[in-house]
């Protein structure tokens, strides 16, 4: 067998790969879907590559699995066995098509002792390219693994800037873009979990692409520890893009035998902007990814969660009070947040201590759980399992279940330290723990809460555990869905300290921020929604003024911003006036009525030259579009909101559902057209939609619209 060239179509994607045993796999294209290529007959061409004065002797085009064999590309691997045995090549023994859409290769690196498995699956309606590795130590000695990533892909010449997310505790998803100089783009994640900072997520663009058209690359790795992604600049100016885990020194060593699998990265070209590379996100979380109990996706219930409402103050009437006020304006699940458990008055102490205070709770939690039922919600409960505070019985008993360093002093966040998962007792302990809470089925519902960064995460042989800590929270996680397939539980750290697809493998929601106050929240789930669908992502009413911010927005508005997402309310309603409660109320059978549309529908976003951001929500027959004007507009009239994804889609009646703050006219101003559009609607072709845009009245800042589409 000479070379060959092995190809995967999607809907818009194509990959060409090219095989030549003994050899490692070159890269011949990632991007546009090309029906008719005439590669294979001329090999000449990849041959073109012209070796440069200075240059080493041999020469390729980007590798899939580039090892460290002292040439340009940035390896995959870099390892070595006591300091020898660091250079790798790898062969290719064999290439197989795994149904129409996958491809499984073997290579060898017979010399090194090493074998690699690689898998790449193009997602035939979604386009996304999931690709992972594994490798295999075969040779005699331990083998100690510096870094070890998925397989590298090229991002398509001309695609020079990189999007990604920065952030911070009440401050998550802040999208950035710059452009990547010769040097490259690298970023590294070392605290543990995925973290608020780093989120293993980048977009490689093009300077002209947008929500809406340029090409754009979007890739996410499922992981929920440390990661690097890097953006590396190749000799003929692309970018090749690495992503896979960051290893602490000597963290993995690899006995004779054993294997080390990479997190999976899913990437996904777009010729048509960011929101398509959106959807395809979107797409894989809701096929592949997210497991609903039952195989289906319920109506995501309206929550109440009772952090902002009483913080620690866990008093049974309050409690009852507060859940029949939640019943009253059509909560559906009641989440009793951390309080609940042994002596946790604050949170200094009782983390790993998981039974009801017997003060706050003398008959354990059933009463309250009744209580919740007979309203007709669902009871959820916080919890923080792999946490113990020093000052809790569990750590009394088993100081050495922590992770830290044998002789340095602990280091403590939220006052508390990380238990060692990867020790099979710590797990089965905690498994038990849960296991009890949840064995009458009156808990339906986890927040599984993770609020410290892990550092110094040494187990007691000295060596780290972020690589264990991960894939043993993992296997918790699944031991639990698997004895309690009805659960849902929610993925929290601190926030959104922990939204990846890794743990959304897992889980079924993201708290998506501590922070509720919902002119940070535009920005926050903006930037969230890039990655994944809003029904995992929890958005909350919160309190005015807000508890992470001090500022106070208008409850219309609050609820506006909330509605978009998995809804919920993160406050104390029985200290509503009894108009507001009202209003609450309306606002959540709006959610109600448009969830199904958000939480199945296609997802676009964009922003109005005025400076409007919307949201838009699309199911075959029905639309439902947010315009949010966050801050004074740009413009002294307002720009209209143009949709590109409904041209030619036929005609559409456009109703105002829902506003939030005011206007921007005169007192007392007739506006016909808000009228027309909140009294029967307004009917406007998919095309005027698209091309022309709807026109929309000026708006105040802290104000918005929410607009159906439906078939007249
Ligand atoms: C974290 C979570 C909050 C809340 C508190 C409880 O900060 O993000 O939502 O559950 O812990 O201690």
């Amino acid at each position: 067998m000479a070379h060959q060239l092995y190809r995967l179509d999607s809907r818009s994607t194509t990959i060409l790969l090219e095989i030549e045993p003994g050899r490692s796999p070159v890269w011949r294209h990632f991007g546009p879907r090309v029906d008719d290529c005439e590669l294979a007959r001329n090999w000449q061409a990849c041959a073109l590559l012209s070796l440069a004065p200075g240059a080493m002797d041999r020469l390729s085009g980007p590798l899939l699995t580039p090892g460290f064999d002292g040439l340009a590309q940035k390896p995959t691997l870099a390892a070595h066995r006591g300091g020898a045995d660091t250079v790798h090549a790898w062969g290719l023994e064999s290439c197989t098509r795994a149904g129409t859409d996958s491809l499984e290769l073997l290579l060898a690196d017979a010399r090194a002792g090493l074998r690699l498995e690689v898998r790449l699956h193009l997602d035939a309606d979604s386009d996304v390219l999931s690709l992972d590795a594994m490798l295999h130590n075969v040779g005699d000695g331990p083998l100690e693994v510096q870094q070890f990533s998925a397989p590298s892909i090229p991002v398509p010449h001309g695609l020079d800037e990189v999007g990604y997310f920065n952030g911070e505790w009440a401050h998550e998803f802040q999208w950035q873009r710059e452009k990547v100089g010769a040097a490259g783009w690298s970023r590294d994640n070392r605290r543990g979990r995925t973290s608020h900072q780093t989120p293993a997520a980048l977009f490689a663009l093009a300077s002209q692409t947008g929500d809406h058209a340029g090409p754009a690359v979007g890739a996410q790795l499922a992981w929920s520890g440390n990661h690097r992604l890097d953006l590396q600049r190749q000799d003929d100016g692309r970018l090749v893009l690495l992503a896979g885990e960051w290893f602490a020194p000597g963290e993995v060593i690899l006995a004779p035998g054993d294997s080390l699998r990479t997190p999976a990265l899913h990437v996904v070209f777009s010729a048509a902007g960011m929101n398509a590379v959106t959807r395809s996100f979107h797409a894989l979380c809701r096929q592949r990814v997210v497991r609903w109990p039952g195989g289906r996706q319920r109506p995501r219930p309206v929550h109440i969660n009772t952090w902002e409402a009483l913080y620690f103050r866990h008093e049974l009437t309050e409690l009852y009070e507060l859940a029949e006020q939640a019943a009253r304006i059509g909560v559906e699940r009641f989440v009793l947040d951390d309080g609940w458990f042994k002596g946790r008055n604050n949170d200094r102490a009782a983390l790993g201590d998981w039974w009801p205070d017997p003060d706050k709770f003398p008959q354990g939690l059933a009463p309250l759980i009744d209580r919740v039922q007979a309203l007709g919600m669902e009871f959820g409960l916080w919890v923080e399992p792999e946490m113990v505070n020093p000052d809790s019985d569990l750590y009394r008993a088993h100081p050495d279940w922590a992770l830290g360093v044998a002789g340095r002093e602990l280091v403590l966040g939220r006052n508390q330290l990380v238990l060692d998962l990867s020790r099979p007792e710590v797990s089965a302990f905690v498994f038990e723990k849960l296991h009890a809470l949840l064995a009458d089925g009156g808990v339906r519902y986890l927040k599984w809460d993770m609020n410290r960064d892990l550092a110094q995460a040494c187990g007691g042989d000295g060596r780290s555990r972020y690589h264990a800590q991960v894939l043993a929270l993992y296997a918790l996680l699944e031991r639990l869905r698997t004895a309690h397939p009805d659960v849902e539980i929610e993925s929290c750290a601190s926030g959104g300290a922990r939204a990846d697809l890794g743990i959304l493998r897992y889980t079924h929601r993201i708290w998506t921020s501590d922070n509720n106050d919902a002119m940070s929240r535009v920005a926050i789930q903006q930037g969230a929604l890039r990655l994944f669908p809003p029904e995992v992502l929890g958005c909350h009413v919160g309190p005015a003024p807000a508890h992470a911010t001090g500022r106070t927005q208008s409850l219309d508005f609050r609820c506006a911003v909330a509605l978009f997402g998995h809804m919920g309310v993160e406050a104390d309603v029985r200290r509503f006036d009894a108009a507001s409660r009202d209003r609450l109320a309306w606002w959540l059978a709006l959610y109600k009525r448009w969830r199904h549309v958000m939480h199945h529908g296609v997802i676009d976003q964009g922003q109005t030259p005025s400076g409007a951001i919307w949201w838009l929500a699309s199911d075959a027959q029905t639309h439902l579009l947010c315009v949010i004007m966050p801050v004074p507009p740009d413009t002294v009239q307002a720009s209209p909101v143009r949709l590109p994804t409904l041209a030619t889609s036929g005609a559409w009646r456009v109703r105002l559902q829902a506003r939030a703050g005011q206007l921007r006219q005169r007192a007392g101003q007739h506006n016909p057209w808000i009228n027309a559009l909140e009294a029967d609607g307004v009917c406007l072709s998919g095309d005027e939609l698209a091309h022309i845009g709807l026109p929309l009245p000026a708006m105040q800042p802290e104000s918005a619209l929410y607009f159906s589409l439906e078939r007249p």
